[in-house]
């Protein structure tokens, strides 16, 4: 028989509304992410909308992206903005510093990327560079983007294509300035980041958001002091970023596939440890800012594998998705949902073929991953108001690693309607989760028969949604979770 789970949501205590932001995604010039990912170019026999792959841009459209992270990520550090706009046959060819001894041939630049995040109705976080350029390389940057007037970089970009400004919602200072960003001390990062912010502008009407770089545990030290530091001494930036992979750290990273059971539960206890991280930071954050002006951004989070053995040169970062990955992006996206107050943005690192990825493409295939399932699933909870959920719940627990069997998240949608988002972790024990609401109910679920379980070009929806099952337990909607499931449930309360 099934476990028997109680989750009690408190309609009457509403918290702060979950910005759709927080289902961000990170596009890096890093393997097969952006080249074969997202542009193919205008002359490729894949079918292409100006040089992006038309079944790419239709899955993203799909779900909505709201924000798109580009270019980086450690590249965002080399990369020299003035190499990707022109026309294509004039841009310089150049090693990618960072990660790869692979060319990048600049043909997907600031254009193509600004006109790809309008293309599926994102808006545009650009990551600056202020480990290797100056204050004033990234300022004309910006005006290259956003200026309306007769500038001569304006006249320029209007010679390249394109007449209006375009719209710079975030604007990134630096990336992990603690490490491939300049190899900073927390101090001099943070004067690094207030120097460069008072020249980094845009139109005032345009409202950019300067992003602060802010703290990472996998590298550059305490990341407390760091996160301390950046918040002491911010300069004029708007918001502070934040950085967590599930990830082992001191201890070798396991396989994307093929693994055993204490490895499906430590990915997720990592996953799970990013919460007490946010409460921490957020500590620091409230101290400095107890007004909560200063939104915190995770732009870049998610799983991270051994590169994959079959991977070629140039691919690096490619890994499979597998269910455990629709967990790992479950039990995140409801820790989000528990930290509205503060995490306005994230960003899943990355969009396609590269770590966690949405998409998997393989020459002119395409494959939604597990986690792209998830996304999609969530998009209910995009401006909704979370809702405190009390779970009883027995716990998984396997080598050493132990966390409660079912997550739950809640949230009021604007119609008034009611979002849940269940999650059962545990490999073998099938679970009944019965709620104190009353009304009719319908959602979706996402399972499969193994951990590993994934989506492959041969065979591309072995893990897809499917309708749950909703029962009532004494009068009261109940869902009935498989082991390893993830489902959201939509309530009309009667
Ligand atoms: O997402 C891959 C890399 O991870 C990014 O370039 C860097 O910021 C982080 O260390």
């Amino acid at each position: 028989g099934a476990v028997e789970v109680a989750t009690v949501i408190d309609t009457a205590s509403p918290g702060v509304v979950i910005d759709r932001n927080i289902y961000g995604q990170f596009a890096e010039h890093l393997g097969r992410g952006i080249y074969e990912g997202i542009w193919v170019g205008p002359d490729s026999p894949i079918p292409n909308i100006r040089g992006y792959r038309t079944d790419v841009v239709n899955a993203l459209k799909r779900l909505h992206v709201p924000v798109v992270r580009w270019p980086g990520g450690c590249f965002s550090e080399v990369y020299d903005w003035r190499d990707g706009i022109g026309p294509r046959d004039k841009r310089p060819v150049r090693t990618r510093m960072n990660w790869d001894d692979v060319t990048d041939s600049n043909q997907f630049g600031t254009h193509e990327f600004l006109d790809f995040a309008e293309l599926i109705g994102a808006d545009a976080y650009v990551s600056g560079n202020v480990g290797s350029m100056t204050p004033r390389d990234m300022q004309l940057w910006l005006e290259y983007m956003t200026a309306d007037n007769g500038s001569t970089l304006a006249q320029e970009r209007r010679r390249n294509g394109r007449d209006r400004p375009w719209t710079i919602r975030y604007f990134g200072i630096g990336n992990e300035t603690w490490g491939c960003g300049g190899n900073m001390r927390p101090d001099y990062a943070a004067d690094v980041n207030a120097r460069y912010s008072a020249f980094v502008k845009a139109p005032k009407a345009m409202k950019m958001v300067r992003v602060a770089s802010g703290a990472s545990v996998q590298g550059g030290g305490d990341y407390l002091a760091f996160t301390e530091a950046m918040m002491a001494h911010r300069g004029e930036t708007e918001a502070l970023s934040f950085h967590y992979y599930a990830m082992p750290m001191g201890r070798p990273k396991g396989e994307a596939l093929g693994f055993a059971e204490a490895e499906w539960a430590d990915v997720l206890d990592l996953a799970r440890a990013m919460e007490p991280m946010l409460v921490k930071v957020g500590g620091i954050m409230d101290r400095h800012d107890p007004q909560k002006s200063i939104p915190l951004f995770v732009d870049e989070w998610g799983s991270w594998y051994k590169l994959d053995r079959q991977a070629l040169p140039g691919e690096h970062h490619f890994q499979q998705n597998s269910l455990r990955d629709a967990m790992v992006t479950a039990l995140t996206l409801n820790i989000f949902h528990r930290h509205t107050d503060r995490v306005k943005m994230a960003n899943i690192a990355q969009m396609v073929n590269v770590l966690q990825a949405m998409i998997l493409t393989d020459g002119a295939d395409m494959v939604l991953t597990p986690t792209y399932h998830v996304f999609d699933l969530y998009q209910r909870f995009a401006g909704a108001v979370p809702l405190p959920a009390r779970t009883t719940t027995p716990d998984y627990a396997m080598a050493g690693r132990s966390m409660p069997m079912v997550d739950v998240s809640a949230a009021r949608g604007a119609d008034g309607r009611l979002h849940l988002a269940l999650v059962n972790v545990d490999p073998h024990r099938p679970a009944r989760v019965v709620t104190n609401l009353v009304g009719r109910a319908e959602g979706l679920l996402l399972t499969a028969a193994t951990m590993d379980a994934h989506n492959s070009v041969a065979a591309p929806t072995a893990v897809a949604p499917r309708p749950v099952s909703v029962t009532r337990v004494g009068g009261r909607i109940a869902a009935d979770l498989p082991p390893m499931a993830v489902a959201v449930l939509t309530v009309e309360i009667d």
